[in-house]
């Protein structure tokens, strides 16, 4: 690519971090999910697949933790391996947001990640950063261990 469209281009780009959850990595759909990113244009600029913490994925989840349902949201994300990847591409975190969906999955719109794969609430097939701050806070909780 030209130096300059190349300028251009990342000029608009923004990051934002989506999480793979147990329920979709139980069953087989980090390839599927992680796809559609890709498809839509996202490049991925960093994945990895842990098992969280609690003390990481209470803070992971901070934003919630005065919530009724924060214990189950903990127990579940912890249940199992989770991928996070962050993706770069234009208005990452707004665009991100509506390929995921509603949060809950059985009203999530057919064509959305969560729509198509999922009916469930916790368990409601990927985590995508609401806002850049969000992104930021996550990322950090989120690659603590690896020095991110
Ligand atoms: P997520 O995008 O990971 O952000 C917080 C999560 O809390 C949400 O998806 C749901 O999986 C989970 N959750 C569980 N119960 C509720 C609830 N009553 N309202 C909203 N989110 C909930």
């Amino acid at each position: 690519m030209d130096q300059e469209v190349q300028k251009a281009v990342s000029a608009q780009a923004e990051e934002t971090l989506v999480v793979v959850k147990p329920d979709a990595v139980r069953r087989g759909l980090v390839g599927e999910v992680i796809g559609r990113f890709e498809s839509k244009g996202f490049s991925i600029k960093r994945v990895s697949m842990i098992t969280m913490t609690r003390p990481q994925a209470e803070e992971f989840y901070a934003v919630h933790k005065d919530k009724p349902f924060f214990g189950e949201l903990v127990a579940f994300i912890t249940s199992g391996p989770v991928v996070g990847a962050v993706l770069s591409g234009r208005d990452a975190v707004a665009t991100v947001r509506r390929l995921v969906g509603a949060t809950k999955s059985w009203e999530a719109a057919p064509g959305t990640i969560r729509g198509d794969l999922g009916l469930g609430l916790t368990d409601n097939v990927i985590h995508a950063s609401d806002s850049a701050e969000s992104f930021a806070k996550e990322r950090s909780a989120f690659f603590k261990a690896q020095n991110g």
